[in-house]
């Protein structure tokens, strides 16, 4: 059985209507993947919303402590509005019961700690404010960044509200600009550096460099500049002042 599973990467909605709509022609389903996006917002022309995660059948999100949404620890959930569906997810996350005593399928143990569920619920009553201040300081970004050396900044898409889970550029001298933010006690990051199909573990689907050159150039020019809602203005300015340095 085959899927299809754009990823809200980097918290920036895919654009789930054309790939939903192609998808449905192939007779594929579409699955998404929110780790990174929870609470990203797709607004269609007639200006209803829908949050990442809500759109297709099922929405995957992590949990993992430095997602917008993160426990304590190894943490996930899925959405969906299919009873069905729901019913086997929920089989299939507790060994494939149904009832006490009585496993309809072969499952997992994937149950959600209540340690974690409990910490989920508490900060998820902050998590729209916390996308609010990552927004504003990507926008810093952006207002700051226009126009130096050759970056290209996350562009902002009417109807794709992201929630900036990385702040990423792109330039052809991202390493060097990495190692200068870094000699500056800045901690940037790659997000990521490896495309899947050149990953030892997909080395027998025979992927070679050269095979996917859009991918490849991405892996080797994205930067993520730091981004977190406690980041302040100041510690803004002073990325900002680091990467104009850099480009002289
Ligand atoms: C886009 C994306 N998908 C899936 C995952 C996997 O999430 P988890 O490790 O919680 O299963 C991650 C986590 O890093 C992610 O960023």
């Amino acid at each position: 059985m085959a899927a299809v599973i754009p990823v809200h990467l980097y918290g920036r909605p895919a654009d789930l209507a054309q790939i939903t709509a192609i998808a449905a022609d192939a007779g594929v389903p579409v699955i998404e993947d929110a780790a990174q996006a929870h609470g990203a917002e797709l607004v269609d022309p007639a200006g209803s919303v829908r949050r990442a995660g809500g759109y297709a059948p099922l929405g995957c999100f992590s949990f993992f402590p430095g997602k917008n949404l993160g426990a304590f620890g190894d943490a996930g959930a899925i959405t969906t509005d299919d009873p069905d569906l729901a019913a086997r997810l929920r089989m299939l996350r507790d060994h494939g019961r149904s009832s006490k005593y009585e496993h309809r399928m072969t499952g997992y143990a994937h149950r959600l700690d209540t340690i974690h569920a409990a910490v989920l619920r508490v900060k998820l009553t902050t998590l729209d404010r916390a996308n609010g201040r990552r927004r504003e300081l990507a926008a810093a970004y952006s207002r700051a960044l226009d126009g130096v050396g050759d970056l290209v900044l996350p562009p902002e898409t009417p109807g794709r509200r992201s929630v900036y889970h990385l702040y990423v550029v792109r330039t052809r001298h991202r390493d060097a600009l990495l190692a200068h933010l870094s000699a500056a006690g800045i901690g940037a990051g790659v997000h990521y550096p490896v495309p899947l199909h050149l990953q030892p573990a997909y080395a027998h689907l025979g992927g070679r460099p050269g095979d996917l050159p859009v991918t490849e150039a991405w892996a080797r020019e994205c930067l993520s500049l730091p981004l977190y809602p406690e980041l302040t203005g100041e510690q803004l300015d002073e990325v900002v002042a680091a990467v104009r340095g850099y480009f002289g």
